[in-house]
């Protein structure tokens, strides 16, 4: 089907001509990397959605401004792709501060976060992704430069053995993590300001995705940016790759506008139903009530049987799952819903079967 009707659609089209070769030669496009930096918002303003949380920040910069101190530590948790990393660097760019970006698997050796901490400038932030994963003799070293803005180390061998309490210029922590749960209790302590990012509304993605879209030399209709918000699983990250996917589909097979029908039709291509959920998510839901009566089913069983790992099942698959209701976690294992026989068409679900998911 053409949408182009008439002559200012015409006009248009040939609008849309030369904006696909601007699309073509984006330099955002050329790499996963370049897209991300181009895209990830570098101020308040551009970042959408989170409001709650923005206000909050954003009195505890302008307060730490006027003190004249750094920023508490922060630690955000969440799903990924919700923002975490694009939030600090937003709050560097409010602090006017440099940020330096790491990962507690980084992190591995002491020697890796001694330099990164002797490395870092007075009100400079240190970012660690994934901050679950640090090991036990980086959270010590971690725990004094946080408090006290020192370094305990440890010179000589056997009884020439001495401490050395080396300053450090006051800095920043934040800290990201997708499992607040698995936070040892006095790292966590050593935080000022703990925050969850929520999932975002079809609103506030299809925000996004205009956003994005722009950046991108794309033109999207508002129906079709609201087409692609609704699968995006809740999540920023998911709908700028939606965004791409449905692009070249446009690209390729219209004149390269996105429009409802054509990001409905890219998207059902991609296997990525009305809720958002791709094959791995159902055949996990489906796993779970062909092959268990609906659960509970213990975790490693599904990962066994549908061939991904645990991590990637309980981080990236389930947060959205278990918000949407369709996959419940109980002391013995995980369990559909009611909901979840309707989304993937189970239509004869006797009730109490249906009961007995609950009870
Ligand atoms: N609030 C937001 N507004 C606009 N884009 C966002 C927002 N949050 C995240 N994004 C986009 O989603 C992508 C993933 O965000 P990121 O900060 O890397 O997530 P996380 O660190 O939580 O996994 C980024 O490329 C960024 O462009
Ligand atoms: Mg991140």
């Amino acid at each position: 089907m053409s949408i182009i009707a008439d002559d200012n659609d015409f006009k248009s089209k040939n609008i849309a001509e030369k904006k696909k070769h601007s699309v073509l030669k984006c330099e955002c496009l050329e790499n996963d990397k370049n897209f991300e930096n181009c895209i990830r918002p570098k101020s308040f303003d551009t970042y959408i959605g989170q409001t709650a949380l923005k206000e909050t920040l954003k009195i505890s910069i302008a307060a730490a401004k006027k003190r004249e101190l750094p920023l508490d530590h922060l630690l955000f948790y969440g799903p990924p792709g919700l923002g975490k990393t694009t939030l600090a660097g937003v709050i560097a760019e409010q602090m006017g501060v440099d940020i330096k970006i790491t990962s507690a698997p980084a992190l591995e050796r002491p020697r890796d976060i001694i330099g990164i901490l002797m490395s870092l400038k007075g009100g400079e932030i240190l970012f660690i992704d994934e901050i679950h994963r640090l090991n036990k003799v980086a959270e010590e070293i971690l725990y004094p430069a946080m408090e006290d803005f020192f370094l305990d180390m440890t010179t000589g061998k056997a009884q020439t053995v001495k401490t050395l309490r080396v300053p450090l210029p006051k800095f920043t922590l934040i800290g990201a993590t997708t499992k607040a749960g698995e936070l040892s209790g006095p790292l966590r302590d050593r935080f000022g300001i703990i925050h969850r990012l929520e999932f975002y509304t079809e609103d506030e993605l299809a925000q996004v995705i205009k956003r994005t879209a722009g950046i991108l030399n794309i033109e999207i209709s508002e129906q079709g940016a609201h087409a692609i918000a609704k699968r995006s699983r809740g999540t920023p990250r998911i709908a700028n790759r939606l965004v791409k996917r449905v692009a070249d589909y446009a690209l390729v097979k219209h004149d390269g506008r996105i429009t409802e029908d054509i990001a409905n039709k890219s998207l059902d291509i991609l296997k990525i139903d009305n809720y958002g959920l791709d094959s791995t998510d159902r055949s996990l839901l489906k796993l779970i009530i062909e092959k268990y009566d609906g659960g509970p089913v213990g975790i490693e069983t599904i990962a066994a049987a549908i061939g991904e790992d645990v991590r990637t099942i309980e981080d990236v698959c389930e947060p959205f799952l278990l918000q949407a209701g369709l996959l419940q976690r109980t002391p013995r294992g995980r369990k559909v819903s009611p909901a979840t026989y309707r989304h993937l068409g189970y239509k004869n679900i006797d009730i109490n079967e249906q009961k007995s998911l609950f009870y």
